[in-house]
């Protein structure tokens, strides 16, 4: 089933609307429920979409039985699991190599199909195999999947040679039953890396220094089950207070904490937007003249990569020249031509964009390719004169729980249909 979005834009958006639980903590947490036995782990403020939907359906495939209630997800987990996943699954998501780490600290045995995910670059995963097998584990590569064996996992001091937020993740959660210290060096440190450590100590894991470079990780014999809060989605709130940026409008996102949008705030100030930052809320006031600014992508607590593709929506509006670098995925700009069918002036050389800001961008037919990507077109249809029409919401819908609902809470005017390939509306 093909859907669209059509936008009627330039409204401002104007009001406050609450940010979901991080799609990016709720993932990897709900794949450390595979490292209890017999035990059940509450995850509470996890945002329904698409992504966890599918991490959901591999933990059933593994053995685990997953039950919403609302935005809390209850996970059992018998004693025996499943080792296996399946290619369907694991092809949707990129995610879905979370699961390695966890299952082989658990059952010793992994074999994962080597994952698919958006359309950003080629994205192995060789940084988390080549930590696994620093812990001892046999890694081999056979028909397209991971064979992953380990009779025990020993800790062990691992450098990354870049802070990848996955790998991170997945040494982590495989170094919790190694025998000994692990410790991991060039960590990443966003704070969807910190969320899951709360969960694992939580669970009666040994860590620290998580979100600094270094975490130390002492092996534990079990876990136990609890209950853990995700944090905010400080992608989704970032999205949110562009939107009021580009629109000229007055937005505030609500249920955030404020110093993880410390790089989006930064860059709004430079720009020329107005803030105000309360104690878990953040407040855009856009108000003429705003200018174009210059940024890098880069690991936290740098600016994110996931803001990436709707800041350059945005800096298609203000006064002047942006030059954005993307430092951290080989190519993300594949909302760079649709941008340009709505007017947008834009030349990508190598991985930056130089963006010279235009007075008026204009509807137009436009596809999403990936999810910030999609999130970027959504913005400037809402800043866009006339109608924009954007396909693929599929991929939106991986990451922004009820997005057009939100956005008509802020006054804005968008539609979500059916659509087929060409673009009719099939009733
Ligand atoms: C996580 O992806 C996020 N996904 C991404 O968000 C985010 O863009 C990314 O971190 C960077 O912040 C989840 O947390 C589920 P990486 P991940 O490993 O873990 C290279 C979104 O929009 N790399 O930090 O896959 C890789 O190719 C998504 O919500 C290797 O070369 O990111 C990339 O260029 C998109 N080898 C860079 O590192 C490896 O073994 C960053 O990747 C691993 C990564």
């Amino acid at each position: 089933m093909q859907y669209k979005m059509v936008i009627n834009g330039k409204r401002p958006l104007s009001g406050s609307v609450r940010a979901q639980g991080a799609k990016n903590a709720a993932l990897p947490v709900l794949a450390a429920s595979i490292l209890l036995k017999g035990e059940t782990l509450e995850i509470r403020r996890v945002p329904k979409l698409h992504d966890v939907f599918t991490m959901a359906d591999l933990l059933r495939h593994l053995g685990a039985e997953v039950k919403y209630q609302n935005n809390t997800v209850k996970i059992s987990v018998p004693d025996e699991l499943a080792w296996d996943t399946p290619k369907a699954l694991v092809r949707k998501m990129r995610a879905s190599s979370l699961v390695l780490g966890p299952l082989l600290a658990r059952t010793g045995r992994a074999v994962l199909p080597l994952p698919g995910g958006c359309a950003i670059g080629s994205r192995p995963i060789d940084l988390h195999l080549k930590g696994l097998a620093k812990l001892g584990a046999d890694i081999q590569l056979e028909h397209g999947a991971v064979q992953a064996r380990a009779k025990g996992l020993k800790g062990a001091k691992i450098y990354l040679d870049f802070p990848s937020v996955g790998a991170t993740e997945n040494i982590m959660m495989a170094a919790v039953f190694a025998k000994g210290e692990t410790i991991i060096e060039n960590a990443a440190r966003e704070p969807e890396i910190v969320n899951l450590s709360e969960a694992l100590k939580a669970m009666g894991c040994k860590i620290d220094g998580v979100g600094t470079g270094t975490i130390h990780l002492e092996g534990v014999d079990s876990l136990g089950g609890t209950a853990i809060d995700i944090i905010p989605d400080r992608i989704e709130a970032s999205t949110f207070l562009l939107a009021g940026a580009i629109t000229r409008g007055i937005v505030t996102v609500t249920g955030v904490i404020p110093e993880h949008l410390d790089a989006i705030i930064a860059k709004l100030e430079e720009a020329g937007i107005g803030l105000e930052i309360g104690e878990d809320t953040v407040t855009v006031k856009a108000e003429e003249p705003l200018k174009s600014v210059s940024l890098k992508t880069l690991p936290y607590p740098g600016f994110p990569t996931d803001v990436q593709p709707q800041f350059t929506a945005f800096m298609s509006t203000t006064k002047g020249t942006s030059v954005i670098q993307e430092s951290v995925f080989e190519s993300r700009f594949s909302h760079v031509s649709e941008l340009k069918k709505m007017g947008a002036q834009i030349e990508l050389q190598g991985n930056t964009a130089v963006v010279t800001g235009t007075d008026q961008l204009k509807g137009a037919e436009v596809r999403a390719t990936d999810l910030r990507a999609g999130a970027s077109l959504v913005l400037a249809g809402l800043a866009a004169e006339d109608e924009t029409v954007v396909y693929g919401l599929g991929h939106i819908w991986r990451g922004y729980e009820g997005f057009d609902e939100k956005i008509r809470n802020l006054g804005g005017k968008v539609q979500v249909q059916l659509s087929d390939e060409n673009g009719e509306p099939k009733w």
